[in-house]
């Protein structure tokens, strides 16, 4: 979501005819668009501003505009105060942007219809923005807003228009991207018609409450979209998804993966997780690194508890101190790693049509996805956005090494 939405103010200073350059030295305007989602994202963002705000002081740069998550929160106000931020903007109100960099004055515009930047290979499109889940621990909703659902018409005609212009792959986003709806549509409705439309679609991220059996299906029959599902868990005890306000309880979870697991044998699955949750016991733990032995995951993002003022979660009790938060981190990624190599290993020999997503680097080293879903290192010298056919020679726990077959 963030890479899109950088994509877009991209596309506006481009737009007001600056270019852009990859150091901060270089520049005479920065615009740092910001996550807030865990602390350590902050604490990265202040390091940047100590940085810019010297540059400043130096004369060699003019601007600084802070947008993002962190320019949705209160603790804007702090940093715009402390380090002279030039433009503080939010999620919304990206548009504003256009006076910033000298552009005309915009309409009101709403975020998700700003185009981002168009020609390439693969492509974001938002189709929901916000959240109207509470979960424990997450800031998302105070800083992203309600769920709001961008028109089927809307988001349909900026694929076509992607499509036409040579985008080969579109990633439909949003927060809880499957609770899309619209006038009795739901999801499912929207990605049939997508898939129809693009050579290749995915889509990012699910909430485990909204995801229907009907798209898991789709995923496995059409041929158009890739079989690889991102569901996050959060955990596998049911005592501290009641905690975390999931909403579902590990049974039902489960469940949703078999159905996944029959609709695409093949099929990739990732997931997030989250130790050291306050309330979290040994017994809750255990039940996790069950759930990840249970569900087999292709990969999974793991991440220790960072407790987020204005959150539930920020001020109950039950803290888990940092050393057994960081026994509990390194137990869980060791047991997704383990299932992922042994998959992955499973895949040795395998012919596959691969996507380049990134072309070759110096060492001739190219990266893409199968349609399973699979990250995949090549030597090709393919272009973005082309397919090779790779037999799969080697694999780690994170991706697999292929060789292109002539
Ligand atoms: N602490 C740790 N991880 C968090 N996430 C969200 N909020 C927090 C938090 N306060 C994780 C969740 C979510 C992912 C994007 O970030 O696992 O799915
Ligand atoms: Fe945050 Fe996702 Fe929960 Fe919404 S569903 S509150 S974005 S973790």
């Amino acid at each position: 979501m963030n890479v899109h939405d950088s994509d877009r103010m991209r596309r506006m200073i481009l737009d007001a005819g600056y270019a852009e350059v990859p150091r901060y030295e270089d520049a005479d305007i920065v615009i740092l668009n910001t996550c807030y989602v865990r602390e350590n994202a902050v604490d990265r963002v202040r390091g940047h501003l100590g940085e810019l705000t010297r540059l400043k002081r130096s004369g060699r740069l003019k601007k600084v505009a802070l947008t993002g998550c962190i320019g949705a929160a209160e603790e804007s106000e702090t940093l715009r105060r402390q380090f002279g931020i030039d433009l503080v903007l939010g999620t919304h109100n990206t548009y504003e942007l256009a006076e910033f960099v000298g552009l005309p004055t915009m309409e009101e515009t709403y975020t998700p219809e700003l185009p981002g930047t168009e020609g390439g290979h693969s492509a974001f499109v938002t189709i929901m923005t916000g959240c109207n889940y509470r979960c424990s621990y997450c800031i998302v909703p105070t800083v992203r807003g309600r769920m709001v659902c961008r028109s089927k018409e809307s988001i349909l005609s900026e694929v076509d228009r992607l499509v036409e212009g040579g985008t080969g792959y579109v990633t439909l986003l949003g927060q809880t991207v499957d609770a899309w709806r619209q006038d009795g549509e739901r999801f499912c409705d929207l990605l049939e018609a997508v898939s129809e439309r693009a050579p290749r679609v995915w889509f990012t991220t699910s909430h485990p409450s909204n995801m229907e059996d009907r798209t898991l299906r789709a995923i496995g029959e059409r041929e158009t979209i890739v079989k690889r599902l991102h569901l996050p868990v959060q955990s596998g005890s049911d005592r501290m998804l009641k905690i975390m306000h999931r909403g579902y309880k590990a049974e039902r979870y489960r469940r949703k993966i078999e159905v996944f697991r029959e609709a695409a044998p093949g099929g990739t699955l990732s997931t997030d997780i989250i130790v050291g949750h306050p309330g979290e016991t040994e017994e809750d733990h255990e039940a996790t690194l069950k759930l990840v032995e249970d569900c087999q995951f292709d990969s999974a993002y793991v991440f220790k508890f960072s407790p987020r003022d204005g959150t539930e979660a920020a001020n109950i009790g039950g803290v888990v101190s940092q050393e057994v938060a960081q026994k509990r981190f390194v137990e869980v990624l060791r047991a997704v790693e383990g299932n992922a190599f042994r998959r992955n290993r499973a895949k040795i020999g395998a012919v596959e049509d691969v996507y380049v997503r990134h072309g070759a680097n110096e060492e001739g080293r190219a990266i893409g996805e199968t349609w399973s879903g699979h990250a995949v290192h090549l030597k090709t010298g393919a272009v973005p956005g082309s397919y090779v056919r790779a037999r799969v020679g080697s694999a780690g726990p994170h991706v697999l090494y292929a060789e292109p077959i002539r």
